[in-house]
């Protein structure tokens, strides 16, 4: 097993909020949408103040106005790191929204397995969790995509797990996650890919080693296209993820998670997201799930 870290948030001492003035909100806000995409409207003055009061009380400093110098200066990525890891809302649970995994059993599975024996596909497949959180998503990817094309069948499955949060990615990392976790597991995938802890695991689950044969993990910007992997992906789940972002920086993603689908791939977002901002052709296929539109040939008309 891996070494241990904490699996606690970013623990910071101290106590009681800090105030916040309307000029600090300001400059956290340009700061968090230029560095992250992440927009903090109005609203979220007190969840900017819930999340860093200790963190700034910790580092010894007076006002949000001292921290933003702190974090601003020179040479302190590090600490715009941890300011980003405190800032996202990183809510996920096993096989959320399932209608988008049935789509996978029910339309993308067969039509994979229909293509790769008609020799129009290779029987490899890359798969990304972009926005991955404590790892629930690419795990619930995982299994969907082991339960059908198991070791042994020929096929060969990859999925990459990204996040902004270090905190988050790391345990995504682990794959380790209370046992209650487990409610939202189909029970043959939990007999099959997940293990019972045992003494000082009691009362915690854990990725199986085929699961973690077949994950990636990396630390990735979807504000900043410069440090995404290259595609293509035949999946690419960012789902819940952009719906933090500004109308802008949101498009901007979203077009080029579409440049990394093939023609035959799909983007899958969350139940409340939808492609608008994007400045690439897409076509909807069912609810939140989209295909890559390819480019109308030379002399032909745009339907
Ligand atoms: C609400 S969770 C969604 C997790 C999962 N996709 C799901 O639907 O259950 C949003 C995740 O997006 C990540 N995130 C926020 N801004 C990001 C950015 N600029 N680049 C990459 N990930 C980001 C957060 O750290 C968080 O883990």
């Amino acid at each position: 097993m891996r070494a241990e870290v904490s699996l606690e948030a970013p623990a910071v001492p101290g106590v009681g909020p800090l105030p916040l003035t309307e000029r600090e909100f300001s400059l956290f806000q340009t700061l968090v949408e230029r560095e992250a995409g992440l927009h903090l409207g109005p609203s979220k003055q007190a969840l900017l103040v819930g999340r860093l009061s200790r963190r700034v009380r910790a580092l010894g400093l007076a006002s949000f106005g001292a921290y933003y110098r702190f974090v601003t200066a020179r040479g302190n990525e590090a600490e715009q790191v941890r300011m980003l890891d405190c800032l996202c809302t990183n809510e996920t649970h096993f096989f959320r929204e399932p209608e988008h995994f049935a789509f996978l059993r029910q339309r993308v599975f067969p039509e994979w397995t229909r293509r790769a024996a008609q020799g129009l596909m290779a029987r490899r497949v890359r798969v990304w969790s972009a926005g991955c959180s404590t790892g629930e998503e690419p795990y619930s990817l995982a299994m969907e995509l082991l339960a059908h094309f198991p070791p042994g069948s020929g096929w060969e499955v990859e999925v990459l797990a990204t996040d902004l949060s270090t905190w988050a990615l790391e345990r995504a990392r682990q794959g380790l996650w209370p046992v209650e976790k487990a409610a939202g597991i189909p029970r043959p995938m939990l007999r099959d890919f997940m293990l019972k802890g045992t003494r000082s695991q009691e009362g915690w689950m854990k990725a199986g080693a085929e699961l973690r044969a077949v994950l990636r993990f990396a630390r990735v910007n979807l504000h900043d296209e410069r440090g995404w992997p290259a595609g293509p992906f035949e999946l690419i789940f960012c789902r819940n993820v952009l719906i933090y972002f500004g109308a802008e920086a949101r498009g901007r993603a979203l077009s080029a998670l579409l440049r990394r689908l093939p023609p035959t791939g799909h983007l899958f977002l969350g139940h409340a997201e939808s492609l608008t901002g994007s400045a690439e052709p897409a076509r909807c296929v069912a609810p939140n799930i989209y295909c890559a539109k390819p480019a109308p040939a030379p002399g032909a008309s745009a339907t």
